[in-house]
């Protein structure tokens, strides 16, 4: 591809501010988009970077409820987070801003209100579930109930989580309100819908026949909604937390979120160049490119769109590089589970390492399939890769320098033949990483630059000036100048993926900004003869064991939380005759009473109807029940155990109990009601 355009708008998804960010969020989006973002400015392109925090939707209205503050203060808290994460790990935005801001606000309403007066939507009147108690209708999420595939009790009316089945509230098993907890009635709403099906056939040549260039992922999930047909689009909601319908006569309606939320590309555009933006997002000369997940994907290639061809006089993306889904360690990433990497815990265990995450992130990418992250792999790219390449040819380069010349650059003599192959590589590397980051390759971009760093490695390796320096200063001269220049241009290549690192080498090289061009690399000389270089350091150091399994053991008790880790049974017990076994009566009894026994810890004292008689039982339990829990519940119970006195109680029998692997005592109950003393046998 050819790099014509005059200008680039390059969007990546707005984060909802209900969580921090993770390294699937890094990964899939925000280091794609940055290196892509960083390499158009390197080569002297006129671009804008854009993000944001998207604070709309049910979901922060539920965090909100849970955590019993205001949508607002949700998003408040987790917007700065977020934002300082990505300014933590160098995402270049231009703006980033938020959907709760006026200005979005404002931009969102009119353009809703353009398309509404100009009749593109249709209006439509549906049932709804709506909670009489709340006095509101219930977006799906607030709607719990039984799960049909698992039996999960607290399944939401879109999705069961233990499961993962999508659902929809009708297939709940006794549907309540997550509100009031009352039964939701149907009630009839009406709402306006952006008629998809009208833009099918433009969708279908825009996409199916101009833009085959398109990654297969995404081309092939829009070529599968366009030949199962696209329905008309709800694009409003009843709900009081989003941008208000600004149409007469809809109070309590709020925009719906996906309606919003990419407009807040225009509104951000909008806040950082007032007078300015609409060079960006009203002329043909823009290259717009949207960086997002694949679960985006309709909304970008489909609805948005649609939207910006309703409404007219907009750009439309001329690509949108979708990624795939980061695991880890073999697992999902669930933020409902925690079992993920938050950016934020990352920085505080790996204080600077900020361009190890991006560079593992980045070389990992789940660019075509979904892929997996593991702390192992980390560990071995940073101790193999750039410690032993990268770090360790530009430290000897500038340490022998220092040694040999006085940390000045030497004057060359006649170049050899492996002189000019090293030299070589520089604009080979530079080509082939224009070709793949023109074509959002970026893993293959990073391993063509890396190479650069083998080459430098291999260099110094096979030349071996500390050797050649005992008989040959002038050779020596030529090898450290190569080697320089190779380093000086690593920091430039590098720049997109590692800021921080290049950064670091330009200081170790001394060379300042002016230096960070793409176009002379491979042609002009970077650093002039006599030039005078930093301070060295080390650009990365070793990560040892130790952090590694901290890192594993944290997970780890992920799993443990969720009850999740592999339970080991223990092992069977040695056998006992019929015999044994018809001497032991247990029966279901009925907890009529139950107390904590005095001075005791662990005790709880009850009485049991046991349908002979009623008697006095103790159970070492307190940890797990609160007596009260207990009384009126039928349970397993052996009656005819030997008496014996604890603590001056007599106690007749034991009640049965089933340990979880944590620990915790679960009753063993009838699955119905039954005469109290029936025996189990
Ligand atoms: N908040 C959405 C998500 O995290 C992405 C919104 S992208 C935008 O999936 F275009 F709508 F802003
Ligand atoms: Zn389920």
């Amino acid at each position: 591809m050819k790099l014509t355009p005059k200008r680039y708008l390059v969007t990546s998804a707005l984060p909802y501010a209900n969580g921090p960010v993770h390294i699937g969020h890094l990964a899939g989006v925000y280091i794609p988009a940055d290196i892509y973002s960083r390499y158009l400015r390197l080569r002297g392109r006129e671009v804008i970077f854009i993000g944001g925090s998207d604070e709309h939707g049910v979901p922060i209205t539920i965090k909100a409820r849970q955590q019993g503050c205001t949508p607002q203060q949700v998003v408040d808290k987790f917007h700065e987070m977020i934002k300082k994460s990505f300014e933590d790990f160098g995402i270049s935005f231009d703006v980033y801003s938020r959907t709760s801001s006026k200005i979005h606000h404002k931009t969102a309403a009119d353009f809703f209100k353009k398309l509404y007066d100009e009749g593109k939507f249709t209006e439509k009147t549906s049932e709804q579930y709506y909670d009489e108690e709340a006095g509101q209708f219930l977006a799906d999420r607030y709607i719990v109930g039984g799960c049909p595939h698992c039996g999960n009790e607290k399944a939401y009316g879109d999705q069961c989580e233990k499961c993962g089945s999508t659902l929809s509230p009708t297939e709940l098993i006794n549907p309540h309100s997550a509100i009031s907890g009352s039964k939701p009635v149907m009630r009839e709403t009406s709402h306006w819908y952006l008629p998809l099906d009208k833009y099918e056939a433009w969708l279908k040549q825009w996409i199916l026949e101009e833009h085959k260039e398109w990654k297969p992922n995404v081309y092939g999930q829009c070529k599968s909604w366009l030949d199962n047909g696209l329905q008309p689009r709800a694009v409003s909601r009843d709900l009081d937390w989003g941008v208000q319908v600004p149409v007469e006569g809809a109070k309590g309606k709020a925009l719906y979120v996906w309606f919003d939320a990419p407009i807040g590309y225009i509104s951000n555009t909008i806040e950082l160049l007032p007078d300015d933006w609409e060079k960006y997002w009203k002329s043909e000369d823009t290259k717009m490119v949207h960086f997002i997940g694949k679960d985006n994907i309709v909304f970008h290639c489909i609805m948005f769109p649609c939207m910006l061809k309703a409404h007219g006089g907009y750009v439309l993306p001329d690509n949108v590089p979708a990624n795939e889904f980061l695991n880890l360690e073999n697992d999902k990433i669930s933020t409902t589970r925690g079992w993920a990497v938050w950016l934020h815990e990352y920085l505080e265990d790996f204080p600077g390492k900020q361009d190890v995450l991006r560079y593992v992130l980045c070389a990992n990418a789940p660019e075509t399939k979904d892929n997996n992250f593991t702390w192992r792999d980390f560990q071995d790219r940073n101790n193999s890769e750039l410690v032993a390449i990268f770090g360790n040819f530009v430290n000897r380069a500038v340490v022998l320098t220092q040694k040999y010349f006085a940390g000045k650059m030497p004057q060359p003599g006649a170049l050899a033949d492996i002189d000019k192959a090293a030299l070589a590589e520089i604009g080979e590397a530079k080509r082939k990483v224009e070709d793949n980051l023109d074509s959002f390759r970026f893993r293959e971009a990073l391993r063509e630059a890396m190479n650069l760093a083998r080459t430098g490695n291999k260099y110094l390796a096979d030349t071996e000036p500390w050797k050649v320096i005992k008989t040959d200063e002038a050779r020596v001269k030529t090898i450290l100048n190569v080697a320089l220049q190779l380093s000086a241009s690593l920091a430039v290549i590098m720049e997109p993926f590692m800021p921080f690192t290049s950064q670091k080498l330009r200081g170790i090289l001394n060379i300042d900004s002016a230096t960070l061009q793409w176009e002379p690399l491979g042609s002009d000389t970077l650093l002039p003869v006599g030039h005078q270089l930093g301070e060295p350091a080390l650009l990365f150091d070793k990560i040892e064991d130790d952090a590694i399994t901290a890192q594993l053991q944290k997970l780890e008790k992920m799993k443990e939380k969720n009850g999740e880790q592999a339970y080991r049974a223990e092992p069977q017990k040695e056998l006992c005759s019929f015999d044994d076994f018809q001497k032991m009566d247990v029966r279901i009894v009925k907890i009529l009473e139950a107390e904590r026994v005095p001075k005791s810890k662990k005790l709880i004292k009850m009485l049991v109807d046991a349908g002979i008689d009623k008697r006095t039982v103790l159970s070492g339990v307190a940890d797990s029940f609160d007596p009260q829990a207990l009384v009126g519940r039928q349970v397993a119970m052996l009656i005819n155990l030997a008496p014996r006195s604890i603590m001056g109680v007599e106690s007749q029998g034991m009640i049965l109990y089933a340990e979880s692997a944590d620990g915790k005592l679960l009753l063993v109950q009838p699955a119905g009601e039954v005469q109290n003393g029936v025996k189990v046998s």
